[in-house]
């Protein structure tokens, strides 16, 4: 299996949960040094890959050196995402340019490079998504996450009608706690947000573990029946 998005937060979550179900693993990020220290702290066989989804060629060289060092590739899992939260009126062309490039032209390359080993094995594919993208009227504050991952839903029900060999998932993840998604957030905006949330009945009163969603991916994968959308959220906190 290859989980890209495996240097932190959910992916790095999933990785662990699969490798511990006896997974032979390939982790892709970019920053290689976090994904040395995880194979090192996973079971069997756990393969680091330096890739970077905005770089078509890293891509392709990256999946390619996956698929030879696992010997071929049963699931591939793109848990690779950025959010960012800015209002329309602030959002330029580089923050278009990467919101697009990470969470969609990505999703679209890796598959890319691994359809033909995917469709070998008849294999499978998962992606994450937000439940933000199926909420109306949309979250305020997170207009291009939200115009992102709308798009890759979409893309990831594109190639299911163009490769019915593979079974294509995507899984709308709720809020979700641990994870370096909001690091760079101004605070005191996104306690404004939050309050915003809330009072809209959005947030239920806690988020979950990356571990959640790492069990959830792993449940989907042990299916031998294919699931095409599939959704997680935080159950809500007791009153
Ligand atoms: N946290 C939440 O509340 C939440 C809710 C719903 C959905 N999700 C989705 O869950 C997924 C994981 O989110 P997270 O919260 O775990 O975020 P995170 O902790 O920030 O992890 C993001 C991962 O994406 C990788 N990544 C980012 N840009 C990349 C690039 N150009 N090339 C390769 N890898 C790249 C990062 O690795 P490097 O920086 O090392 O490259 C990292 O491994 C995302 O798709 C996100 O949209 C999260």
């Amino acid at each position: 299996m290859l989980v890209v998005g495996a240097s932190a937060g959910i992916g790095r979550s999933i990785a662990a949960v699969l490798s511990r179900e006896g997974a032979d693993m390939a982790v892709a990020a970019r920053r290689l040094s976090r994904l040395e220290s995880l194979t090192g702290e996973l079971e069997g066989v756990a393969v680091p890959i330096e890739l970077d989804v905005r770089d078509e060629a890293s891509c392709q060289r990256g999946v390619a050196d996956a698929i030879e060092r696992l010997g071929g590739l049963d699931a591939l899992v793109y848990a690779v995402g950025v959010a960012s939260l800015v209002p329309l009126r602030e959002a330029d062309a580089e923050r278009w340019r990467e919101a697009f490039e990470t969470n969609v032209v990505g999703a679209a390359l890796v598959t890319r490079a691994a359809v033909d080993a995917l469709s070998a094995s008849r294999g499978r594919a998962v992606y994450l998504s937000s439940i933000s993208a199926s909420e109306h009227p949309p979250r305020a504050g997170l207009a291009l996450y939200v115009a992102t991952k709308t798009a890759l839903e979409k893309l990831v029900a594109l190639w299911q009608v163009e490769h019915r060999e593979i079974g294509f998932t995507t899984v709308s993840v709720g809020d979700t706690g641990g994870t370096e998604m909001a690091l760079d957030w101004d605070m005191a905006v996104l306690g404004e947000k939050i309050g915003r949330w809330v009072s809209e009945g959005r947030m239920f009163g806690r988020v979950m573990e990356p571990e959640a969603i790492g069990r959830h991916v792993a449940d989907l994968l042990a299916n031998s029946e294919s699931v095409p959308v599939s959704s997680i959220t935080p159950r809500f906190a007791a009153d």
